[in-house]
């Protein structure tokens, strides 16, 4: 067993057998390095000093370097500095932190909306407050992992039914006692597969059985709906999810999410979220940021048509070559694969033709599902994508994927 230097002793490593899991990692060619970004987050982009088509991104508009984000950060920072140095609660509440909440909750058509650091706190956060041991969580298999987390750290029972399967999901309620309280959790779009959750069968099942109806819309900010007020809006299904998580961080360009619902909700998550109370809020200049991007929602919608022809396009093109893309309906196209492995090959390939598109495999998809997953953007250009393609097509010739 290795052994560290730690100052007068030496002693055995207790960490030792983290090693010997990276070394497993690296037989199984499962082991990979940070793919280093040397200029901004962009269609076009150089990484690891190699000039690519970036196809692993989640700005879904380019929001990230768009003008008028910019601009607002920097005027943000001019006025209130780069921190606020303190958790909400305390001294971390900003005006501009109030009236993003009210403009957020204005766009999504709700009561009240709370801004939490990340979609991933947003979840976590939100989950853990709402439930307690005595409850129940029924969630979808392909759920995010901080869906899961907030499950676990709730302490709720955790039924998983299978993937937008609403009548295995009312099976499991229908087994329940009547008077156990019980949410029901779906992601809008499933991050690896791209697919919708099956929201008008969740809600009516929600509400025939008097569940809690949650959704987690992260990859549907900014993308679904009208203006990109994600899968509620899409499926018109406005008043019946009771809890709606979104993102600040993939569309909208900056970081952050949020939860959106009823006054009383907020006002108790304001009181109970951990991530709220224990840890500092927003700097500003993320907070006028993602103003900025509320704006560019609301007054240049064209942006988010031309993300939808990129996507039809680029999909067509995969379908075409003959690749699995499996289910997906939105800018998330995973190009499965199978085996792990395989799925980084085709990923490094890709790259060495200046394709970046990361493969993705256990343990955030299952094992025989590793898959490279790409995402175009609403800044991508055609030669971009037919560029990306042809990539596509002479790698997977090459190791005998299509
Ligand atoms: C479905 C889903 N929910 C939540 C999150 C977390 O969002 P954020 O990156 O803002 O923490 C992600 C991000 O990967 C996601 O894919």
């Amino acid at each position: 067993m290795p052994r560290r230097y730690t100052g007068l002793l030496m002693r055995t490593d207790p960490l030792a057998y983290l090693g010997t899991e990276l070394d497993a990692l690296r037989e199984q060619k499962l082991f990979r390095h940070l793919r280093i970004l040397e200029d901004e987050q962009k269609a076009h982009t150089t990484v690891d000093h190699r000039s690519v088509v970036n196809l692993s991104s989640n700005n879904y508009l380019g929001l990230t370097t768009h003008p008028r984000l910019r601009q607002k950060a920097l005027e943000a920072i001019e006025k209130y500095g780069v921190g606020t140095g303190s958790v909400r609660t305390i001294a971390g509440t900003m005006d501009i932190h109030m009236e993003l909440e009210r403009r957020l909750a204005d766009f999504k058509k709700v009561e009240k909306v709370v801004v939490f650091q990340s979609g991933f706190a947003a979840n976590a956060g939100t989950v853990s407050a709402v439930l307690t041991k005595e409850d129940v969580v029924i969630s979808d298999e392909l759920n995010h992992a901080s869906i899961i987390d907030g499950c676990r750290l709730s302490r709720a029972t955790i039924k998983v039914f299978p993937h937008k399967d609403v009548d295995a999901a009312r099976k499991i309620i229908k087994g329940l006692p009547a008077g156990q309280r019980k949410l029901l959790i779906t992601d809008g779009v499933f991050s690896m597969d791209g697919d919708l959750g099956p929201l008008p069968g969740l809600c009516d099942l929600a509400e025939e059985t008097g569940c809690i109806m949650m959704v987690d819309d992260a990859h549907a900010s900014g993308v679904f709906g009208r203006n990109g007020r994600g899968t509620i809006d899409h499926f018109d299904v406005h008043g019946r999810v009771d809890i709606q998580v979104g993102t600040l961080s993939k569309a909208m360009g900056a970081l952050g999410g949020y939860v959106a619902g009823s006054g009383d909700l907020i006002d108790f998550l304001y009181h109970r979220a951990r991530p709220f109370l224990f840890s500092t809020s927003h700097p500003p200049s993320v907070v006028l940021a993602c103003m900025a991007a509320l704006d560019v929602l609301l007054e240049e919608p064209e942006i988010i048509e031309r993300l939808w022809d990129n996507t039809r396009f680029f999909k067509e093109g995969l379908h075409r070559l003959g690749f699995n893309t499996g289910l997906s309906e939105s800018p998330i196209t995973p190009v499965i694969v199978g085996d792990g492995a395989k799925a980084m090959q085709l990923s490094d390939k890709l790259f060495e033709r200046g394709v970046f598109a990361q493969g993705i495999a256990f343990p955030t998809v299952a094992r025989d599902k590793a898959r490279v997953r790409t995402i175009v953007t609403a800044t991508h250009t055609r030669e971009d994508l037919q560029f990306a393609l042809d990539a596509f097509a002479v790698v997977g010739r090459e190791i005998g994927l299509i």
